[in-house]
């Protein structure tokens, strides 16, 4: 059964970092060691290989990871299915990031993976985001169709289970001509998100944590962490460094 606490969550997604075993144990004990009893959930999503040699090494960390099969088991060469993830010891999934949709992941194929996620005991954690900002505020309807489609048939009693990042392509740290989102760029949009959950599933008073990621680190962690709304951050590059990540862990703390 999933059960998420009312706090705060800082998610690390680290991608393809980093490159070894020894590497990767480093930077999940500089973190574990320094982190003492945190009122927020701390999630670490490392690549699958390391999921199984983290396990046992922190009860203070959650274990997510970066994707999963839509498909339960059988003959899908390469691929990895959420019950493997859960039995492995992952609580969590990122669903739906940007670099993902970029292989040609659609909405669709996420609205599965959030299903079989779910029924595996998984939490999603799906990013949705625009690619751009236009003065015709088209930003909004992608936003929008995103959630409807990656959440289409999904039970009212799960979606306050979900994580939604909110995730704005032009302010991930590896875009190209990237540019930062300040707090207001995330306000209006949390408000945005929670009015279409509230119209489409009625879940007004079982809200899913909404967060925010895109390029966060120990600057800017607070803007996006002290707005009304805001459940939580979800980090990618700054994730990479202890020092970083246990900075915005702290101001998390400083705010929860
Ligand atoms: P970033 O990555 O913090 O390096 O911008 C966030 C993400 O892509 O999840």
């Amino acid at each position: 059964m999933i059960k998420l606490m009312n706090k705060k969550i800082i998610i690390a997604n680290w991608k393809m970092n980093p490159n070894s075993l020894k590497l990767a144990e480093k930077l999940f004990t500089d973190i574990a060691k320094n982190i003492s009893d945190a009122k927020s959930e701390i999630v670490i999503c490392p690549p699958f290989l390391y999921l199984s040699k983290f396990k046992k090494m922190s009860h203070k960390i959650k274990l997510g990871a970066q994707n999963c099969s839509y498909e339960e088991s059988g003959a899908f060469t390469g691929e990895i299915s959420a019950e493997m993830l859960y039995d492995i010891g992952a609580r969590y999934v990122i669903l739906g990031h940007s670099e993902r949709r970029s292989f040609g992941e659609t909405n669709e194929d996420i609205n599965k993976k959030i299903k079989t996620a779910l029924s595996s005991g998984l939490i999603p954690i799906l990013c949705i985001g625009e690619k751009e900002r236009n003065e015709n505020h088209e930003y909004f309807n992608i936003v929008k169709i995103q959630i409807l489609e990656c959440l289409n048939g999904v039970k009212k009693d799960f979606i306050s289970k979900i994580i939604i990042a909110y995730e704005p392509i032009w302010s991930i740290s590896t875009t190209p001509g990237r540019r930062d989102a300040n707090g207001d760029d995330f306000y209006e949009m949390n408000v945005f998100i929670r009015k279409i959950l509230s119209d489409k599933f009625g879940v007004k008073n079982k809200m899913p944590k909404i967060i925010y990621g895109g390029s966060v680190n120990p600057k800017n962690a607070d803007e996006f962490l002290k707005e009304k709304n805001s459940d939580g951050v979800l980090v990618g590059n700054a994730s990479l460094s202890s020092e970083k990540f246990l900075k915005i862990i702290n101001i998390t703390e400083g705010i929860s």
